[in-house]
């Protein structure tokens, strides 16, 4: 199975997350890509060429605004409304950083890409990961445990 992750950031965190898990998680997947959102449409989600079946997403996505995607992670975001497609052959898990200081908006701009996700008729795999700033952890080692059990799930 080969994962992508597909990564939307402000300043950074999101990004330091995909990498511990394209270091870490090796063992688990034939190959892991992390990918920016900058500038992606529904698109990305085209198996072009590879087994859909081997295909896995990995949505990495931090909050700012007020519950919003980060700026990087816009187009694609909009993209899934204005080029709607079925995607029904994707297969996903959320990994959502926030801060519980935002209660109302904790972990939005995850759960945004999950609700429309769902909505195109992809198929999420275990529940999401959410990561929160305030809460002392490490960030990057909790994301890569989480990852590590959720690959691991994998037919
Ligand atoms: C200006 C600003 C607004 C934010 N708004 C939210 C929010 O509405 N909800 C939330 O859960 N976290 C919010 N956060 C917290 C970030 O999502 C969190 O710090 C995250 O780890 C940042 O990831 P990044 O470094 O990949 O951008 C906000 C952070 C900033 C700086």
């Amino acid at each position: 199975m080969k994962l992508k992750i597909l990564v939307g950031t402000m300043t950074g965190t999101a990004e330091s997350v995909a990498q511990s898990i394209q270091m870490d998680c090796t063992d688990l997947a034939a190959s892991i890509e992390v990918q920016s959102m900058d500038g992606l449409s529904v698109a990305v989600f085209d198996a072009q060429g590879e087994a859909e079946e081997d295909l896995l997403y990995l949505i990495c996505c931090a909050t700012h605004g007020s519950g919003d995607v980060p700026d990087n992670a816009s187009d694609l975001y909009d993209s899934l409304d204005l080029e709607p497609r079925y995607l029904g052959h994707v297969r996903y898990g959320v990994i959502a950083l926030g801060d519980q200081c935002y209660p109302d908006t904790f972990c939005g701009g995850g759960k945004k890409f999950d609700a429309r996700l769902l909505d195109l008729g992809a198929q999420r795999i275990g529940e999401l990961c959410c990561l929160d700033a305030s809460s002392g952890i490490d960030t990057e080692a909790e994301a890569v445990r989480w990852c590590r059990q959720w690959l691991a799930q994998q037919p």
